[in-house]
């Protein structure tokens, strides 16, 4: 017997699978039916014929069979839920924030925050915008302005911190509209739109310091803190140590308030919470909260949502749970890569993107190259993506569409739901449809919604 000098310690899932759900892949002619129907919008494409889901990873997590308890002795009480003071105390305890204003989703936060927080015409800088996120700002009559570092524009670049603000583009701003013209600085870990791309402790540090010596707020979209800080812990000297809570309460110690979708990092299939540190402030959102989403104290949210999600965030700061759910959405990036299929490096904590104009550089970015990757990747095997290029973006108030420097396809892994397998056959399927890419089109556009398009815009080949 010889054994191999080199045996790796490989990471593995903290957890038993003790339910599944059964899943078949639909026959070729089925899939192009489907896909001709739902306009080549994977959005629009019914889920019983989609065999492996990459769409999202919002709401699409497993629960724990402790989640499911929570769900059995939720406390459905219309105000003052046992529930809700649960949420509330784990909230407290794990972000730090003092109030609690539980909401049905992220965008009923973003909603809620925008409209307490933006006058008319002001100015709310971002490290790059989320489509639901920005929507929200400039419904409440504010500017978005991009201020992330330059390397978040490039697919290429290594850089371990591509979400970082540049502070110097922020100052460039400030000087410009003057201090009181910033609504507030709003701040996005995991930057969903470059790539999943963490923001360093470092670059928190300097943007709370720079910002409230001028009076400035800085909001943080805490959507996928946990998975953030979890890079911070690899990537990030002086961090190795600490334990992921420790990570996410100094993190948020730099910040005035957080909104949250819950259907993340918070390990649940719905809910979200916005979350402040000013009595004013949270006054404010109260009063808001109970015309726009349900009484203060549940906010859209069944009691036993706001249960299940009370524990999905204590299982969340694990450090075996939160090393396997990012590690593997990294196994899936170097399947890609060793298929030689063009990906966004380094790889992302919930998604992998895929490089559509390295992968279709003959299609011009208005024919929407990333939203045809998806479609053939649907019909090659039955995998479900999403388009994050110029369909997302979207259109300026002039009525011309955004032209962003990134056109990516997201490979979004749900959280504790899809195994080492199913990424394998995934990876294959990509990697299929990239060695056909010189006989594959572009798409045009044949219905455009008004507002947040790519939901529900329809296409054809050209
Ligand atoms: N912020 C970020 C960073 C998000 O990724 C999302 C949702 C939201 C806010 C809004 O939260 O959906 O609960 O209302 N992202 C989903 C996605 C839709 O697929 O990336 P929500």
């Amino acid at each position: 017997m010889r054994i191999s000098e080199n045996i790796p310690t490989s990471w593995c899932e903290p957890w038993k699978i003790k339910t599944i759900e059964h899943i078949s892949l639909a026959p070729p002619e089925i899939r192009q039916t489907a896909l001709e129907s739902a306009g080549w919008n994977t959005f629009l494409l019914p889920s019983r014929l989609v065999y492996i889901d990459l769409l999202t990873d919002s709401g699409t997590n497993a629960m724990s069979d402790q989640q499911w308890a929570a769900i059995m002795t939720g406390d459905e009480a219309y105000a003052g839920s046992k529930d809700f003071e649960r949420l509330e105390s784990v909230v407290q305890r794990v972000y730090g924030y003092k109030h609690l204003i539980p909401t049905h989703q992220g965008r009923g936060a973003e909603h809620i925050l925008s409209q307490i927080c933006i006058a008319k015409g002001q100015v709310v800088p971002g490290n790059m915008y989320f489509t639901t996120t920005k929507f929200h700002q400039e419904h409440a009559g504010g500017v978005f302005e991009d201020v992330i570092v330059d390397e978040a524009f490039d697919p290429h670049s290594g850089c371990p911190f591509k979400g970082n603000v540049d502070i110097e583009k922020l100052d460039r701003i400030v000087k410009r509209v003057g201090a009181a013209q910033i609504a507030y600085v709003s701040l996005e870990t995991n930057v969903n739109m470059c790539g999943g791309q963490p923001i360093s402790m470092a670059n928190a540090r300097e943007l709370h310091a720079y910002c409230s010596k001028r009076g400035i707020l800085v909001m943080l979209d805490a959507t996928r803190a946990v998975e953030n800080c979890y890079f911070i812990k690899t990537r990030e000297s002086g961090y190795e140590d600490k334990p992921i809570a420790e990570i996410l309460s100094e993190l948020c110690g730099y910040t005035d308030g957080c909104t949250i979708s819950g259907k993340k990092d918070c390990l649940v299939n719905i809910g979200g919470f916005l979350a402040l540190r000013d009595d004013g402030l949270a006054q404010k959102a109260r009063e808001m909260v109970v015309a726009f989403e349900g009484l203060h104290t549940y906010g859209g949210m069944a009691g036993r949502d706001m249960g299940a999600m009370a524990v999905g965030i204590l299982e969340s700061l694990d450090y075996a749970y939160i090393r396997a759910r990012v590690e593997q959405v990294g196994y899936l990036g170097k399947r890609l890569e060793s298929y030689g299929v063009p990906v966004v490096k380094p790889f992302g904590g919930h998604a992998i993107y895929l490089n559509a104009k390295d992968i279709l550089p003959h299609v011009p970015q208005e024919q929407y190259p990333a939203q045809r990757i998806a479609g053939e990747i649907y019909l090659e095997a039955g995998v479900r993506t999403m388009e994050r290029g110029i369909v997302s973006a979207g259109r300026d108030h002039d009525g011309n569409e955004y032209k962003p420097e990134l056109e990516l396809v997201r490979l979004t892994i749900p959280r504790r739901v899809y195994t080492q397998s199913h990424l394998d056959v995934v990876s294959e399927a990509c990697a299929r449809v990239c060695r056909r890419a010189e006989s594959i089109g572009g798409l045009r556009m044949t219905y455009e919604p008004g507002a947040l398009r790519f939901f529900q815009a329809r296409f054809e080949p050209v």
